[in-house]
């Protein structure tokens, strides 16, 4: 669909619909900047520079990401990975990572992305919120002791 970028004198919002899951963290989080029924949706001057940075380190699949214009620290993408199964979802990934083909193409670097694992996206690798639809069900975890 669509990459967008919001900008204020602190900070540029970049936004990619093509990975964003829809869980709604942003606009739940930080309504006074995310808000989806408003036409551009994405308010830059509606919160400090500080509480949308902050917010938007929350979104899990990496399809909002900013850059501090003000001198303000930027995301820090050198964390080491972490990658958290959401139960009946996808992969969330975090830190510094490379999503790639084998041709070393790169797709997503860091720092957050929602990794498909019910094998029904349509935007492979990434998660495009068909296990919803599909009703996909994760396997229960085995328990840590056998
Ligand atoms: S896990 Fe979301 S589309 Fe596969």
């Amino acid at each position: 669909m669509a990459k967008r970028t919001y900008e204020s004198a602190s900070i540029r919002v970049f936004w990619d619909s093509d990975i964003c899951v829809h869980v709604g963290l942003c606009f739940n989080g930080l309504p006074e900047a995310f808000d989806r029924e408003a036409r551009p949706w994405v308010d830059v001057d509606g919160a400090s520079a500080d509480a949308i940075a902050a917010q938007i380190e929350q979104c899990p699949s990496g399809a909002l990401r900013y850059e501090r214009l003000d001198g303000a620290p930027q995301e820090d993408t050198a964390r080491p990975v972490s990658i958290m199964p959401m139960t009946n979802g996808p992969l969330y990934v975090r830190g510094s990572f490379t999503v790639a083909d084998r041709k070393g193409n790169e797709w997503q670097v860091g720092p957050r992305a929602a990794l498909c694992r019910c094998g029904r996206s349509e935007n492979a690798p990434f998660c495009d919120t068909s296990h919803r639809e599909a009703k996909f069900r994760s396997a229960p975890r085995a328990p840590v002791d056998e």
